[in-house]
This record gives structure tokens, C-alpha cells and sequence, in this order.
């Protein structure tokens, strides 16, 4: 009787837990269902397909290689060169992209050499004219005015964006040597007369933390590590190759050297499009990535799996340095990360008192502040970080803008200040600590000509990487150089890096898509999507000229176009903003000219049409389309992009979503101008012929 009571209520228990599990989380419940009983168009049912090919066998990837280090071992080919990707072709990969960027002669035409002077020449000063010695503010100003400044940080924020600091700066006269706050880290001011003259004197220097430093020497043990990653924002490989010509010969001298190995990873794809899409993810877990995670803004978003909280377990002081103040951080990590140490608000002020500007519009200009470079001040920052911090485990996280512009060229001038300060940092600490630099960027960049060209589109997708570890160290890892040496011809990502870099701190993190390259060797049949890379975002993955569609589809295209005309016209011709046809024109779409596709499952494809416009010969739009019969994270709402529709293809029901109209045709212009001023999408604005008489 009992018994029957018991089991009644532990039934009773379990069905009430089922249904609190199925009412928090829906679709685990129904993707384990689906999982057991597929429904006629799934991904677990793939014999059927509801996309253009009907019917695709799965890929079977069981292939697991067993490396035998003395027999397979390939002995890397030095010096690196821009072209030796076409070592690659020897390993057969299963993911091998057509294409590695511009080639050497293209390169050199689309980006030129563009010499950049020295800051100090621009400037026509040697120094900076403001200091921070001993918590006090020196200025040193030439002429009769003694100066003026701001110091910072102004708040409890660590990361900001400019916005949340604009108002908060606080500008003093100078009359003397000026005592700071205790926290005080940063100042920049001016020895112009003129209040409206951009500053030009800067100075940045870490305080101390000393219960970090304590905390960090009770747990250190053996020699002290420094894992350093320098990251350059927006330098795929090969413009690394082509605009930091001395880092690599630098690279390749100290790779001839007996002290430190260099490696250069040569098929390194990105994870996202976005700085934050590649960075956050090597910094947490990959689902606490949020490019704006909403909520509480004073918070250490990405919290306990965060490498600065791992670190600090392991003896690890932590630096996260950023040589911006974007959104983007912020949004994603939170305004508090637990780091103890956080570049960031500097260059908030230098945004607003300096004529610094990183939007991508300002071409040529180069970024001076003072007699140096804005980068040099955070450099500088880490360089002094790292002598402060001498005996314990450092995690050093610094992310330069140079080369995020619309150029290509700005990149230049890292080559000016990275071998020195390389061979500086490594020839300061390397005796005493272990040395680990991952030197590469979070993408590619992503100007130009990056839609139109495969050359230039893949360009985005594959950053640079290069390893700088002491040989030394390394010899603590058995076969950690043979992996190494293999895994820079293979495919690696960014969920690597965080594997492989934890490993190098003593820990074994099951990093979810990672492969510890000092351990694993990342297969040869290893794919974007074992990489956790997305389709589109995969150097691998081609798009295929739509040839002969049948009937069927050839309809579904012209279903897509109608779609793709209609969206055009509500964003410009019919703009809520403006009165309908006041500013563009209606577009009318001629016909698809080119169709592409990518099929990724046979539930899910990318669709690419690139259409002609009646009256406008040489208007080309093209779109990019998600279509799915299937439940798609790509389909979910959100206010930033398009809606999905609702169709019907090969009797069933897709979804359809557009993921990107652009123009194909160059549309820079009078026209490109007025649509801006008037808060139009520019691309998809033909101007009526009025506004372009009237303007
Ligand atoms: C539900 O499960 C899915 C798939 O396992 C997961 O992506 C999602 O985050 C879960 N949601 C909640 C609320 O737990
Ligand atoms: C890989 O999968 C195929 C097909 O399922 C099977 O025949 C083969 O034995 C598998 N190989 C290994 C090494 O598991
Ligand atoms: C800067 O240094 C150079 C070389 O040492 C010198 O020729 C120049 O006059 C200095 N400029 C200023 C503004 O002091
Ligand atoms: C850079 O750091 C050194 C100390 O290593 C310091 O003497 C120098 O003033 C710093 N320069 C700037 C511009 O911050
Ligand atoms: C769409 O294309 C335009 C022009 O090429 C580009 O600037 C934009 O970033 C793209 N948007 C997305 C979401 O890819």
C-alpha cells in the first residue's frame, strides 16, 4: 500500500517537473521529440529536402585521425609568406577555401603604400607635455598659458560608451603641480589658450592593484606565465602580410632564434562578423555571448566562465584593454567586468577632446595624439602593467583600432611601433616569466569591395594568427610543438583559442567547437560547423551559380525578388520618414540576372540574387536570403533586421527572410549624399530627378 502511495507520488513529482521543464524550455522537449520521430522536413530526417537540390546524403564525419608525431610530422616551412597558404592544398582538408584573399600583385593595387609621418613630426612635438608621477598631474606647457586637462576614470564604470561618459569630464586649469585621486589613472589636456582647440597632451599609466597582486602570489606556482593576446582589430592575414611587412620579418627572425618558437596559423576562420562576435566568445562560454544582452548595466555580464574569473584561481592578475569607446564591449560584457585592470574610458575623453575619430568615414587621417599614436598609449599602459606586475601569472587582453578605417592603409602604422615593442616586452620579462603572445586579429577587414569580390569577402573571414610562446615552456607539453606546427595548416577558430590558452594555464576547459592545438590536432575533416562557425561567416562554404532552376524554384526566385523590391521601396520610396516618392524613386526590379545558393541542410539554404532595375541600366541590388522550413535562430524576431514571411516551396511551408540588400553598381554621389541628410538608407535610394535638380 505504501509502496503504491510512494510510487504514485514520485510519479506525480515527475510529471510536474516534465511539465515545469517543458513550460521553461519549450524546445528542448520538442527538439528531443523531433529527435525520435522526425517530421517529414527536419534535419533529422534528412532524405527529404525541401530546398533547391532535393535530395542530400548526410556527411558522414567519423573520420578520426590518429597522428603518429615522428612519422607525420610536418616540418613547418619558414619563413612565412603571404602565399604559402598554397601549402594547404597538400593536406586535403574537407574545408578548403577557393580563395585566401587578394593575391600579392592585387593587393598591392587595391591598398598602395601610403607612408604615414611620424606623430611627432605631425605634432611638431617630441614628448608629451602632461605627466602622472606619484599621484601627482605635472604640465609642462611652452608658451605663457600653463594649460588645461581632465582626468579620469570619471566613474565606477570600467567600460563605457561615449555617451555615458560625455557629460561627466571635469575640465581644470592648471596653475600647479595638481594632487590626483587615489584611482586616478589617465589625464589629458591642452597648452592652447584656445578652450576650442583639440587637446594634444596625454598621459596614461596603471595603478597599482595590490590585492590583486597579493591575491594573485599566495596561488602562483612555479614560473610566472604572462598569456598575452594582441589583438588587431579588422587584419586578415594576408593584409597583415601586406601593411606590417616588419612585424613579419621581425616574426621571422625571432622564429630563427633559440628562444622562441612563432607560429603562423594559416587557415584561421572567423566565429562571427563582429569584434565582439569573435572576441567574447574566447573570453566566456559561447551562449553567454550577447551582442547587447540588455538589463542591469553595472554587471560582469559574461560572469564565472569569464577567463578574467577562471585566471584569477590559477594566480592570474587580469587586463582587459580596449583602444576605443564603442558600444560594442560594453553591450556585450557589461560595464563592470571583474578585471583588475580596464583601458577603455581614456579613450572616451580622447574622443571627445582630441580630433580623433575612429568611424571608418575618416579616411587618411592619421591618428595622432600628441607626439605619438593613439595605440602607443595603451601599449605603453600594458608594457608598465607588466613590470609592475613581475612574479605573477598575467592574462593581458588588448585590442588596437589602427586598422579599422576605410582605407586599408592605417594598418601601417602598427608596423611602425609592434617589432620594438615585441622585442621590448619579450626582452623585459621574458627571462622571468613564460611568455605566451597570440598576435592576430578578431577579422578581417571589411571595406571596399568586400560584397562584390570573393577575394575580398574572404579576406574578412580569415584573420591573422600567430603564436609567440617560449621554447622553453613549450617543452613542458609533450608534442605541444608537433600540434602546434600541424594545427597552423589545418582549420582553427576562435573557440581554439580560449581551449588552448587554458590549457596553457593548467586548465582542461571541454571547450564547446575548441580544439586544444597544443594537444588535439584539429581533422582534417573538421568543418565551419564542428568550428562552430556559421555558414555564412565560413571561408569554405561557396555560394554555387543557380544554373537551369526548374520551374518550381525559377518561381520561388521571382516570389524572393517581389520580396526584395517591396522591402526596397518601404525603406527609401516609402520611408515612414519622408512623404512617399519625395526623395527616391520607386524601384522597379527588372530581373534576376545572377542566383546563387548555399545549401547548409535540407531544411536551410542562402539564397543570393543580384537584380537590374527598369530605367536604371546600371543599378545592380543584390540580396542575401535565408529560406527555411525548419525552426531557425535566424528566424527569430529582432527590431535590428528583416522580418521573415511566410511562403510555400515544394508544398511545404518556408520561411524566408532577407539578411542584406546591398548595390553592386558604385552609388557614391550627390544622390549617396542627399539620402544620408535626410536619414536615408543610401543604397537603396534612387533619387527623383527634382531632389537632384534642387540640390
Ligand atoms: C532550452 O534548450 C535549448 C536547447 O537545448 C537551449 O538553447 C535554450 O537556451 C534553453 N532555454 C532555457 C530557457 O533553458
Ligand atoms: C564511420 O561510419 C561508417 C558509416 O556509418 C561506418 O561504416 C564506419 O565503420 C565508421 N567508422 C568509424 C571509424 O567509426
Ligand atoms: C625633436 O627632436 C629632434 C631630434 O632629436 C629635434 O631635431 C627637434 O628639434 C625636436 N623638436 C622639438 C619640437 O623639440
Ligand atoms: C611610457 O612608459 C614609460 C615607462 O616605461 C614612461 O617613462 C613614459 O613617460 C611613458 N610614455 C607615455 C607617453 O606615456
Ligand atoms: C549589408 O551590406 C552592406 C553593404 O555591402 C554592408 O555595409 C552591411 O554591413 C551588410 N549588412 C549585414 C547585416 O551583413
Amino acid at each position: 500500500m505504501f509502496k503504491v502511495i510512494a510510487y504514485g507520488l514520485l510519479l506525480v513529482c515527475l510529471l510536474v517537473y516534465c511539465a515545469y521543464q517543458a513550460i521553461i524550455n519549450r524546445s528542448k522537449i520538442s527538439g528531443f521529440i523531433e529527435y525520435v520521430t522526425p517530421p517529414k522536413y527536419s534535419p533529422n530526417n534528412p532524405k527529404v529536402s525541401t530546398v533547391s537540390k532535393k535530395y542530400i546524403t548526410p556527411r558522414i564525419n567519423n573520420a578520426t585521425e590518429i597522428i603518429d608525431f615522428n612519422r607525420d610530422f610536418p616540418v613547418p616551412s619558414l619563413p612565412f609568406r603571404l602565399d604559402d597558404t598554397d601549402l594547404l592544398k597538400a593536406e586535403e582538408l574537407t574545408c578548403e577555401p577557393e580563395s585566401f584573399g587578394y593575391s600579392r600583385e592585387k593587393g598591392e593595387l587595391v591598398f598602395p603604400e601610403y607612408i604615414y609621418p611620424k606623430c611627432s613630426q605631425v605634432n611638431n612635438q617630441n614628448d608629451t607635455r602632461l605627466k602622472i608621477n606619484d599621484g601627482f598631474l605635472y604640465m609642462d606647457c611652452p608658451g605663457k598659458f600653463k594649460g588645461r586637462y581632465v582626468t579620469g576614470p570619471v566613474n565606477s564604470q570600467k567600460l563605457a560608451t561615449q555617451d555615458e561618459l560625455y557629460d561627466l569630464w571635469e575640465v581644470h586649469d592648471y596653475k600647479k603641480p595638481a594632487k590626483l585621486s587615489e584611482n586616478t589613472e589617465f589625464a589629458i589636456g591642452s597648452c592652447e589658450e584656445n578652450p576650442t582647440k583639440t587637446y594634444k597632451e596625454a598621459y596614461m599609466t596603471p595603478n597599482f592593484n595590490e590585492p590583486a597582486y597579493k591575491e594573485a602570489k599566495q596561488k602562483v606556482t612555479g614560473k610566472p606565465k604572462i598569456i598575452f593576446l594582441l589583438t588587431l582589430d579588422s587584419v586578415s592575414r594576408r593584409h597583415f602580410f601586406r601593411k606590417l611587412p616588419k612585424t613579419i620579418e621581425y616574426l621571422n627572425g625571432l622564429n630563427r632564434k633559440d628562444e622562441y618558437f612563432v607560429f603562423d596559423f594559416k587557415l584561421h576562420n572567423i566565429l562571427g562578423a563582429t569584434s565582439v562576435g569573435n572576441q567574447v566568445p574566447i573570453f566566456g562560454e559561447k551562449e553567454k555571448y550577447n551582442e547587447d544582452y540588455g538589463g542591469s548595466k553595472n554587471i560582469d555580464y559574461i560572469g564565472e566562465t569569464a577567463l578574467w574569473n577562471i585566471l584569477r584561481e590559477h594566480g592570474y592578475i587580469s587586463l582587459i584593454g580596449l583602444e576605443n569607446c564603442d558600444n560594442y564591449f560594453p553591450k556585450s560584457l557589461g560595464r563592470i567586468p571583474h578585471a583588475d585592470y580596464v583601458i577603455n574610458p581614456f579613450y572616451c575623453a580622447v574622443y571627445k577632446y582630441t580630433d580623433y575619430k575612429l568611424d571608418i568615414e575618416f579616411a587618411l587621417k592619421q591618428r595622432c595624439l600628441g607626439a605619438y599614436m593613439t595605440h602607443y598609449y595603451a601599449l605603453n599602459y600594458t608594457y608598465n602593467l607588466a613590470g609592475m606586475n613581475q612574479g605573477v601569472n598575467q592574462f593581458l587582453y588588448l585590442h588596437l583600432n589602427a586598422a579599422h578605417e576605410a582605407t586599408g592603409l592605417h594598418a601601417a602604422t602598427l608596423d611602425e611601433d609592434l617589432p620594438d615593442y615585441i622585442e621590448k616586452f619579450l626582452t623585459s620579462y621574458g627571462k622571468t616569466h613564460d611568455i605566451s603572445i597570440f598576435l592576430g586579429a578578431d577579422h578581417g577587414m571589411r571595406y571596399g569591395d568586400w560584397f562584390k569580390e570573393l577575394s575580398a569577402y574572404q579576406e574578412h573571414k580569415l584573420p591573422s594568427l600567430f603564436l609567440i610562446t617560449n621554447r622553453e615552456f613549450l617543452s613542458k607539453f609533450p608534442n605541444a610543438y608537433e600540434a602546434l606546427s600541424m594545427n597552423t595548416l589545418r582549420l582553427t577558430s576562435k573557440r581554439d583559442i580560449r581551449k588552448t590558452l587554458l590549457y596553457m594555464a593548467g586548465i582542461d576547459e571541454n571547450t564547446e567547437f575548441g580544439v586544444n592545438l597544443m594537444k588535439e590536432i584539429s581533422p582534417k575533416a573538421r568543418t565551419c560547423k564542428d568550428a562552430g562557425i556559421k555558414p555564412l561567416e565560413c571561408s569554405c562554404s561557396q555560394m554555387l551559380p543557380v544554373e537551369n532552376p526548374d520551374p518550381e524554384f525559377k518561381h520561388f526566385l521571382t516570389r524572393l525578388q517581389n520580396l526584395v523590391e517591396v522591402t526596397i521601396n518601404a525603406q527609401s520610396y516609402a520611408s515612414p520618414i519622408h512623404s512617399k516618392g519625395s526623395i527616391c524613386q520607386k524601384v522597379y526590379i527588372n530581373q534576376i540576372e545572377k542566383a546563387y545558393s548555399l545549401q547548409t541542410s535540407n531544411v536551410e539554404e542562402f539564397i543570393r540574387i543580384e537584380m537590374s532595375v527598369i530605367g536604371h541600366p546600371k543599378v545592380r541590388f543584390q540580396a542575401t536570403i535565408f529560406v527555411s522550413s525548419y525552426y531557425s535562430d535566424l528566424l527569430t524576431y529582432s527590431s535590428m533586421r528583416y522580418n521573415s514571411n511566410a511562403e510555400v516551396f515544394r508544398s511545404s511551408r518556408v520561411r524566408s527572410k532577407i539578411i542584406n540588400i546591398s548595390r553592386l553598381d558604385k552609388y557614391a554621389g550627390k544622390c549617396e549624399l542627399i539620402a544620408i541628410n535626410a536619414g536615408l538608407r543610401a543604397d537603396t535610394c534612387l533619387c527623383t530627378d527634382e531632389v537632384l535638380e534642387n540640390s
